[in-house]
């Protein structure tokens, strides 16, 4: 009686684990996904709220730009929305390992990313600033040589202070956030700040002691990801951005979260 108990137990245990593994594979697919996400009456977004103004903390709650966008993508499926607010440079793997349905991070859609994960349409154009003290004479100032903060895994810092193509920098440190990165700045560790335009107006104003300059680097274009295959969700996704653009939103919620 005690063996069989216990063959029953080892096959039990068996079969949860091939339940289990079967479950994350169905996690994984892009078939079914949206039934996946109405069953479990919830949508989850992976982000990094410290990148206002698409996604901030206000009254402890993430807000912003994309906030409101991934708001109207779960309103047209139904559910609620959850957000993982996390380390920036962790999102994409979040991702692909079914920890979330899709990431909305003010993501630069890039080459390398594109291999990856699959991309919404584009909502929004940017470009790299630079963080200064407010006495800098930008025109002249000179990236070479400098101590260079940013948000690790950002395209400020894979992109340009880590890459020899722009400048080549004395050192870069790599910070949580760019709000990091200015305070390490204010602390004197750090003598210049790379971060997208909108981020960096914003923590020039919150920090008057500095400007933010364009020092004219390629643009970049912003988009929603989805694991590869996604298919179903992602043209959930491109519905709501595409009427957020059309009907001029995207600007609206900018203003909005400015
Ligand atoms: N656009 C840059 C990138 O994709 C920075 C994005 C940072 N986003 C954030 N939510 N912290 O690399």
């Amino acid at each position: 009686m005690k063996k069989i108990c216990k063959v029953a137990a080892v096959l039990m245990a068996l079969l949860l684990a091939v339940g289990v593994l079967a479950g994350c594979q169905s996690e994984t697919a892009g078939e079914g996904a949206l039934d996946r996400i109405k069953a479990n009456g919830k949508i989850t977004m992976l982000t990094n709220a410290q990148f206002a103004p698409f996604e901030y903390i206000k009254d402890n709650e993430p807000a912003g730009v994309d906030v409101d966008i991934a708001q109207a993508i779960a309103d047209e499926i139904g559910v609620e929305l959850e957000i993982t607010d996390m380390d920036f440079d962790a999102i994409i793997d979040f991702l692909n390992a079914g920890k979330g349905d899709f990431a909305a991070a003010g993501l630069t859609v890039n080459e390398e990313r594109k291999a990856v994960v699959d991309f919404s349409i584009e909502y929004v154009t940017s470009t790299q600033y630079v963080i200064v003290p407010k006495d800098t004479d930008t025109a002249s100032y000179d990236l070479n040589g400098k101590v260079i903060g940013v948000q690790a895994g950002t395209t400020g810092d894979l992109y340009y202070a880590s890459v020899e193509d722009y400048f080549k920098a004395g050192d870069v440190k790599r910070y949580k956030s760019a709000v990091d990165a200015v305070a390490e700045m204010k602390a004197g560790r750090v003598d210049c700040v790379i971060i997208d335009e909108l981020p960096a107006k914003k923590l020039v104003e919150e920090n008057p002691e500095y400007i933010a300059y364009d020092p004219g680097y390629p643009p970049e274009s912003y988009a929603i990801a989805v694991q590869k295959g996604n298919t179903e969700l992602l043209d959930v996704i491109n519905k709501v951005l595409q009427k957020f653009v059309d009907e001029g939103k995207i600007d609206e919620l900018v203003v909005k979260h400015s």
